[in-house]
């Protein structure tokens, strides 16, 4: 495995070559490299990256303390088949304050994640057009693979790709789970024994609104808001402060109606446990 550090190095080793690209911020887990070995086959060459981007977190989280395990990804990197890791230090990405940002369309960036942690989506969608930049430029196009388990992160990338018309195709990866219902994240690694046990309830509260919302839409009893404060109070009853749980159209996000056809729909929340912020979404 290749380990490029700057961005002339990483050109240099994709030039001729397909890559397909699956970015990080590192603290690599099993939802990660599953994303890895969805794209080995995608491409002539399989690149991850390792980058915390400072742009996508708002001044009270978690930048500095955000899990740093260098030896550790590179290991399962390795063993994972990538071929090239490129993990720019911050001067190689930002060698100057970063003033020319990628700003989403505020209907669909602004909601859900956008409304709790504002200016979050303009900080990936320009970390994500740069590190395609990086990745792509010297190659005429490629494969990137996002997990769905970061369900609005995903279509705000699919709708940068589509509207700059950058040749890459978007490959959504599933969410990868512990046996428990768990979605696997890094900062799962922040709770405790304790909220790790309770942690499930997240995905359960979930699964509850979309088995309530079919139910009740087959009933003709369907009441969104009704369904969506049961589940809010579900869980704020067990010790958790939810920011959302919400069903939404998969389409472009905005609020479900009693008319939507099922298969249509996601159901998404996200909530913190003690110092820990969840997120999941289920499709339904
Ligand atoms: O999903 C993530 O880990 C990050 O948001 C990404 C896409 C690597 C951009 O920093």
């Amino acid at each position: 495995m290749l380990i490029a550090r700057s961005i002339p190095e990483l050109r240099a080793a994709l030039a001729g070559r397909r890559p397909a690209f699956v970015p990080t911020m590192g603290n690599l887990h099993a939802g990660h490299l599953a994303l890895v070995h969805q794209a080995r086959p995608l491409g002539d060459c399989t690149v991850v990256s390792i980058f915390v981007n400072r742009l996508q977190f708002l001044p009270h989280e978690d930048f500095d303390s955000y899990p740093r395990t260098w030896d550790a990804d590179c290991a399962q990197l390795q063993a994972a088949g990538c071929d090239v890791l490129f993990a720019p230090r911050e001067t190689d990405l930002y060698p100057e304050p970063q003033t020319f940002k990628v700003q989403p369309d505020p209907q669909l960036a602004d909601l859900l994640e956008g409304q709790f942690r504002p200016g979050f989506f303009t900080g990936v969608a320009t970390v994500v057009m740069k590190l395609f930049s990086c990745v792509f430029g010297a190659t005429g196009g490629g494969t990137a693979v996002f997990g769905r388990k970061d369900y609005q992160q995903l279509m705000v990338i699919r709708q940068m790709v589509r509207q700059f018309a950058l040749p890459i195709e978007v490959v959504a990866g599933e969410t990868s789970r512990a046996p428990d219902g768990l979605a696997l994240s890094s900062r799962n690694g922040y709770l405790s024994p304790q909220e790790r046990q309770e942690a499930v309830a997240l995905s359960q509260a979930l699964r509850q609104l979309c088995d309530r919302w079919t139910a009740a839409q087959a009933a003709g009893t369907l009441h969104p808001a009704e369904l969506e404060q049961q589940a809010l109070d579900q869980l704020r009853a067990r010790g958790w402060l939810p920011d959302y749980l919400a069903v939404r159209r998969r389409l472009d996000l905005q609020p479900a109606t009693p008319g939507d056809a099922p298969g249509t729909l996601v159901a998404l929340g996200a909530a913190r446990l003690g110092a820990t912020r969840l997120i999941d979404n289920r499709e339904f």
